[in-house]
């Protein structure tokens, strides 16, 4: 699927509420969102589709020559279409260029679909942490925490 990847802001936080929403059990609202996009040291991007609706973004935060992810998404109705790996790739290469030289998440063991795009764009496990995540009455859930090197 052909996507334009633009710098998301505030105007786009209600679309990206709403797909927020669609991803995750604790979603953002647009508040958060705008908060987190008025820091200077935040990177959001959004992926529009060709009638320039919202279908997916990702939030990163860099201190120094650090970066992390904060969260990324793509619309449930627009999934393994490639938006969140064209999103990823994006990042990467504007951190890289903004003078980041590691990149790192953290991820629920458990979210497959995650795991394996982060692995797709050259992430490595370099630690665990145990029961990380717990979620009412279901067991806990390890995080993983993942790293990639942004090279020269
Ligand atoms: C994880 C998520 C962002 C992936 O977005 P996406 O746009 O569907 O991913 P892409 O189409 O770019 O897929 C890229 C690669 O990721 C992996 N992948 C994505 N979805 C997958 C799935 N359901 N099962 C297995 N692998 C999957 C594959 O390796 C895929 O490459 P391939 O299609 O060539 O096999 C999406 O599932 C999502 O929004 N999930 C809810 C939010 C979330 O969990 N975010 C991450 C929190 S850490």
């Amino acid at each position: 699927m052909s996507a334009h990847i633009l710098h998301a802001g505030s105007l786009d936080a209600p679309a990206m509420a709403a797909i927020h929403k669609t991803g995750f059990a604790h979603p953002w609202d647009e508040g958060a969102l705008r908060n987190l996009m008025d820091k200077p040291n935040c990177l959001a991007l959004a992926a529009f589709d060709a009638q320039r609706e919202l279908i997916g973004f990702v939030m990163t935060r860099q201190a120094d020559d650090e970066c992390e992810v904060l969260t990324i998404v793509a619309n449930s109705k627009n999934r393994r279409a490639g938006i969140a790996s064209l999103l990823l790739a994006h990042t990467l290469e504007l951190s890289r260029l903004r003078g980041a030289k590691l990149m790192f998440l953290e991820v629920a063991s458990g979210n497959t679909a995650a795991v394996k795009l982060y692995k797709k764009h050259g992430f490595e496990e370099i630690s665990r942490r145990a029961g990380y995540y717990q979620q009412g009455r279901n067991a806990p859930e390890d995080a993983l925490v993942m790293a990639k090197q942004l090279n020269e």
